[in-house]
Order: structure tokens, then C-alpha cells, then sequence
């Protein structure tokens, strides 16, 4: 059975992160949508937030599972017993820093295979940060996320916003 982590930060979940899981559910037989506490970031969204939206966007998926980690990745894959961890690549950009992640995570241990996803080219200007710059600026953000979580992102980014003025 091909288990496969697709990690991240998911600081809100984008329309790239969807098409991401969506495609990945149709090559994996189970995914594990896992989202990083990483406490040197400050986020708008808490880790449970963050992990609620991520299960309403794939509740029709039957082999996706959302769930959330702390530390090394590599460790994470070992107890979920994945021996793929997904990536999106957008662009060259991305591209020098998902290399080295991809090495250094095949150095702690080369059981555990990198795989890239070249993004929909929809979706490779789309990123969280866009997403939050955009919203707390007052740009429309409507086509940037999926649709079921636009309202709950909207709340806290108008809530930012109002605290900010
Ligand atoms: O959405 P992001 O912020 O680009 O995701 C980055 C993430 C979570 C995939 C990456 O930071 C990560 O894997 N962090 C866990 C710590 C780790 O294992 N780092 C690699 C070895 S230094």
C-alpha cells in the first residue's frame, strides 16, 4: 500500500493545496495531509483551524486523512509508515529549497522517497502568503481558496483587520 505525506504549513489552505491533494488521492492509495506546528511562526490561523479546513476540503476523499506534526518530517513518515512524502513545485523558485529538503530528508533516511507534483499552471502565482497579503490589503481572495473555507478565511482576515485599524 502506497502511503504518501504531503506536508506543509497550510497557513490557509490555497486552491493549490487542493489540486495538490486532489491529484495525489488519485496516485496514492492514502494521504496524509499533515500540517507542521512550527512554533519559530507566528500564523492567522491555529494549528486545529488550520487542520479544520484542511478536512472540510477533502471530506469526499476516502484516502485522505488530515492530521498535524511536530519536529522532523522524516520521523513523522516513519510513524504513519509512509514511505513517500508530496511536494507541490511551483516554480524555479521553489525549486532550490524543496531540492535541499528533498536531500537532506534522503539523508535521514533514503527509505522515504521525495516526490514533486508540478502545480496546475492555474495556481503557480498562489501561495498562503499571497493569499494573506492579498486578504489583509482588502483584495478579493474568492478564487485563491476552495470555496467551502472562503468564509472562515474571510472571518479572520477581517477580524485581522479590524484589530490592525
Ligand atoms: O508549507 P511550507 O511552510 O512550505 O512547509 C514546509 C514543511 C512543513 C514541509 C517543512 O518545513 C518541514 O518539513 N518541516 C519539518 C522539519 C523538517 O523535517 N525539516 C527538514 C530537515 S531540516
Amino acid at each position: 500500500m502506497s502511503i504518501a505525506i504531503y506536508p506543509g504549513s497550510f497557513d490557509p489552505i490555497t486552491n493549490g493545496h487542493k489540486d495538490i491533494i486532489d491529484r495525489a488521492s488519485r496516485v496514492f492509495d492514502k494521504v496524509v495531509v499533515s500540517v507542521l506546528e512550527n512554533p519559530r511562526k507566528v500564523p492567522l490561523f491555529s494549528i486545529e483551524e488550520r487542520v479544520e479546513m484542511l478536512k472540510i476540503v477533502s471530506q469526499n476523499y476516502d484516502n485522505v486523512e488530515v492530521d498535524s506534526f511536530q519536529g522532523l518530517l522524516i520521523e513523522y513518515a516513519r510513524q504513519k509508515n509512509a514511505k513517500i512524502i508530496v511536494k507541490g513545485l511551483r516554480a524555479i523558485s521553489d525549486f532550490e529549497f524543496e531540492f535541499q529538503m528533498a536531500l537532506i530528508n534522503r539523508k535521514l533516511d533514503s527509505r522515504v522517497e521525495t516526490m514533486f507534483m508540478m502545480t496546475n499552471s492555474r495556481y503557480s502565482y498562489l501561495s498562503s502568503s499571497i493569499v494573506k497579503e492579498v486578504g489583509l490589503f482588502g483584495g478579493d481572495i474568492c478564487e485563491l481558496v476552495p470555496n467551502e473555507v472562503y468564509n472562515i478565511i474571510m472571518r479572520r482576515i477581517r477580524e485581522t483587520r479590524t484589530a490592525q485599524s
